[in-house]
């Protein structure tokens, strides 16, 4: 790949170095700062005139530092004429899609408008919310997955017993039956509803097929760890032997991982887009594959 450069950005250190390695690109030089009132500020060392700079970094907790961060970056290496390519792997906001109740902001719609202004020519990430997001964008934006990367983890490390793949809701159903489809177990979904108002989360009754079985529920995001519980309570109430949560990007907000447990939810598995604890998958491959790609 000529001419091109990784910055990992402070959210996404660790993911950004494994990114460089992979594909063999130098690292950039640069500071970014906070200072004690809370701004930020960014300054570059390097020449990235003509250079293609891969910009690596994740938009989780505090999101809104994380994001302005990104976009500081973004315009002042515009500025000093590089051509910027975002790589986000876990995207905030990208749940605000659409309208869900009259006057709320589409903040996705906000954000794509602001990497753009900020000089964002393309963007990777991986897994987006919902390929409605994508739409969004007025400039190209490709989402990696993670789902054969996760599936690969769970058969040879978790190895559970002819499991069963759940998703929780409508809304991820796609993600989770293309991991079922991979694994090659069986599918079923748990028809699970928010109040938009409260947060509150509800599933369903029905009645389900996972008497005695492990079970997988997969989703893209673990935040709160409502929707989880809710899905662990349910199966665990009809008989399940284990309640086993997959998720591509674990924010795992409050205390959430306690909750899980006390939901007896036993192993808790994600990928690196989001920095922590619980990290076991890493989505450096899939995100240099990409990047060479679209490179070429
Ligand atoms: C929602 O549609 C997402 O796919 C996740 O189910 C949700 O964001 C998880 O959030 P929490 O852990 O707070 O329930």
């Amino acid at each position: 790949m000529a001419e091109a450069v990784v910055l990992p950005g402070p959210a996404s250190e660790d993911l950004g170095r494994s990114v460089a390695e992979k594909l063999d690109l130098p690292l950039l030089a640069a500071d970014f700062r906070i200072f004690p009132d809370g701004e930020s500020k960014f300054t570059i060392s390097d020449k990235v005139s003509g250079k293609n700079v891969f910009l690596v970094q994740s938009t989780h907790h505090p999101v809104d530092q994380h994001l302005f961060q990104l976009l500081l970056a973004s315009h002042q290496l515009s500025e000093e004429g590089a051509k910027v390519t975002a790589v986000v792997p876990y995207l905030a906001y990208a749940r605000q899609d659409k309208q869900f109740l009259p006057g709320e902001s589409v903040t996705l719609g906000i954000v794509a408008h602001l990497m753009r202004s900020a000089g964002v020519r393309r963007m990777v990430t991986v897994d987006i919310h919902s390929a409605e997001g994508l739409a969004l964008f007025s400039f190209p934006i490709y989402s990696v997955s993670a789902i054969p990367s996760l599936v690969e983890y769970v058969k040879e490390q978790v190895a559970p017993r002819a499991p069963v793949v759940i998703s929780p809701d409508f809304g991820g159903s796609k993600r989770t039956e293309a991991f079922a489809a991979l694994y090659g177990a069986p599918f079923l979904q748990l028809a699970k509803t928010r109040d938009r108002v409260s947060g509150e989360v509800t599933v369903a009754g029905s009645k389900l097929e996972v008497e005695g079985k492990d079970v997988l529920i997969v989703d893209d995001i673990i935040s709160t760890g409502g929707t989880m519980r809710a899905a662990a309570e349910t199966v665990m109430s009809q008989g399940a032997r284990r309640a086993i949560a997959v998720c591509v990007h674990g924010l795992f907000m409050g205390n959430a991982l306690d909750m899980l447990e006390r939901a007896s939810v036993k192993t808790v598995i994600c990928t690196n887009t989001v920095p922590g604890k619980i990290n076991q998958v890493d989505v450096s491959d899939a995100i240099a594959s990409h990047l060479r790609t679209i490179e070429e």
